[in-house]
């Protein structure tokens, strides 16, 4: 385990169990459609390669990176678009793929966005809800993992842009982010 860690949240068997549900629940929700899968870069990108590879549904997919943390461990609450997606999301059913809905700020920002480009559906699959930290009042339609106010990294989740490539999920020591 990484040193900065105290404990060990999913092991790389437990994501890969998850992401199967998770895949199996969207096979059966878009059975017969093409929709088009949307990675909220760049916490959700290993989450997301999982995720599409994993389904058996034909999808097409696209990047959005958002931002609204950067060294901070507290929401600036209002999310920057970094980078736009390259396709049109109208009249298209949308699988939005976030690895955690913290305040809910991305959430309501993407779904604000995609839903007034025309979306024909928009549905939002995370790997990690921390709902005793939501400040504006939102969902996703499935979660893999609900955890406690914990501040976790691996798996695409960081701390400062570190800790992004650790295969598995756990929690940073205090001591790291309050330094
Ligand atoms: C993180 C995470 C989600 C968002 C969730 O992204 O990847 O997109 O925060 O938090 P919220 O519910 O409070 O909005 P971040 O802005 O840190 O960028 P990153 O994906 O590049 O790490």
């Amino acid at each position: 385990m990484n040193k900065d860690l105290s404990g060990i949240v999913l092991t790389e068997e437990q994501i890969c169990e998850k992401v199967a549900k998770a895949a199996k629940w969207l096979d059966e929700k878009f059975a017969g459609t093409t929709p088009l899968c949307i990675s909220v870069l760049k916490g959700s990108v290993f989450f997301f390669c999982d995720l599409v590879r994993a389904m058996k549904t034909p999808v097409q997919i696209d990047f959005m990176t958002v931002s609204s943390y950067g060294r901070s461990s507290v929401s600036s609450g209002m999310p920057k678009i970094v980078m736009d997606l390259a396709a049109s999301v109208e009249g298209r059913d949308v699988i939005l793929v976030e690895d955690i809905v913290d305040s809910g700020h991305t959430l309501v920002r993407m779904r604000d966005l995609i839903t007034g480009r025309g979306a024909k559906s928009f549905t939002t699959v995370a790997l990690f809800d921390k709902p005793s930290r939501r400040v504006v009042p939102v969902k996703a339609d499935y979660s893999c993992f609900e955890i406690e106010d914990e501040f976790i990294v691996g798996y695409g989740l960081d701390y400062a842009q570190q800790y992004r490539n650790l295969p598995y999920i756990g929690i940073l020591k205090r001591e790291i982010y309050e330094k």
